[in-house]
């Protein structure tokens, strides 16, 4: 089964083809950073105009890389939520017109489940049942994963997402918009140890996480570092390196709690942070086999979605009647 899959869930316009036997096919992407970056955020109408601009030619250009045409779909997997509402509406629409076109199932995918089973994308898939531990820009959680649509959540954060701490750090560093991947940038040639920070959460019992707090201590030890509103660039570096080291300390400390408590042995870590170099160097130190979706796949693309719709439209799952978007959707 050819399944086309189509994300724009957020500022990515991702449209990929999974096939059912011989893996993933095309994958095209367009990210609308430079869109939002004068605003320092993602703002939701210009994301649902760029989706509305880019899907069609994303679509005609993932069909030609996997070389075959519409009618050969047998079925277009979409992102149905949790994201803006007016940009998953676009791929939502695109996706029912197109499979109803084509008379082909449509099926509405859950964005994080696209992120928990990226990793089925790489040359070493993740056997189950594992451990995941899901990072991006909008959610942090601990989920035991026992098959395809077999979730149990452990824990997630009590207030900020890693992505979204990350993001708000590099901003008061002044760095570009998407900040994640400009502070780790950064963080390389800081010294993680000159600024000490306080692990959030470690000491409480189970697998919730904390992020603001230690936004804040980063925002504190900024305004005493900072001459004329500025910092500067080697305090930069190393407030960097200090956020970057503590997050991945904390991160250690609760995957290894995580897999104790579940008993099992292989730990899966996806979504945007997931790319974070430090963070896979320290989690390489626990005492489990670690998997990664590929680099690429790590942050918001359309492969993730049309894999995990693969597996459910092959099982026979299609929409019933027309699902409407949801914005908000606890996995
Ligand atoms: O999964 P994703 O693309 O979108 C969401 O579903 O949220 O994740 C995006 C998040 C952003 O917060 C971005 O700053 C962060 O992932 N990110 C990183 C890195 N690459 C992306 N954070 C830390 N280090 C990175 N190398
Ligand atoms: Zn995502």
């Amino acid at each position: 089964m050819n399944i086309l899959g189509i994300e724009t869930s957020c500022d990515e316009t991702g449209v990929a083809v999974y096939h059912t036997t011989r893996g993933l096919r095309s994958h095209q992407l367009y990210t609308q950073a430079a869109t939002h970056a004068e605003y320092g955020g993602v703002v939701p109408e210009l994301a649902s105009r760029d989706h509305v601009r880019k899907l069609p030619w994303l679509i005609d250009a993932a069909l030609d890389e996997a070389g075959i045409v519409a009618a050969d779909l047998d079925g277009v997997a979409y992102t149905r939520g949790p994201g803006l509402v007016g940009a998953l509406l676009v791929g939502i629409s695109t996706a029912r017109g197109l499979a109803a076109r084509l008379g082909i199932p449509a099926l509405g995918v859950h964005h994080l489940e696209g992120h928990l089973l990226a990793p089925m994308l790489s040359d070493n898939p993740p056997p189950f049942p594992f451990v995941a531990l899901l990072v991006s820009g909008g959610h942090s959680q601990f989920i035991e994963v026992l098959g395809v649509g077999q979730y149990r959540l452990l824990g997630g954060t009590i207030d900020d997402a890693t992505g979204e701490a990350f993001d708000k750090v590099a901003k008061l560093l002044d760095l570009p918009y998407p900040g994640g991947p400009h502070l780790a940038k950064l963080a390389e040639r800081g010294d993680p140890l000159r600024f000490k920070m306080t692990r959030p959460m470690v000491d409480r019992p189970g697998l919730d996480l904390s992020f603001s707090g230690l936004k804040t201590q980063a925002l504190v030890q900024a305004k005493k570092l900072a001459v004329d509103g500025r910092v500067g660039d080697q305090d930069a570096a190393d407030l960097a390196a200090a956020f970057e080291h503590t997050v991945a300390e904390t991160l250690f400390i609760k995957c290894k709690r995580a897999l104790a408590e579940t008993g099992l042995t292989r730990l899966v870590m996806a979504g945007g942070v997931a790319a974070n170099l430090r963070l896979r160097a320290r989690l390489a130190q626990l005492d489990a086999e670690l998997f990664y979706p590929p680099l690429a796949y790590c942050t918001d693309n359309g492969a993730m979605i049309a894999y995990a719709g693969a597996q459910r439209i092959h099982a026979g799952q299609a929409d019933e009647g027309y699902p409407g978007p949801r914005p908000r959707w606890p996995l």
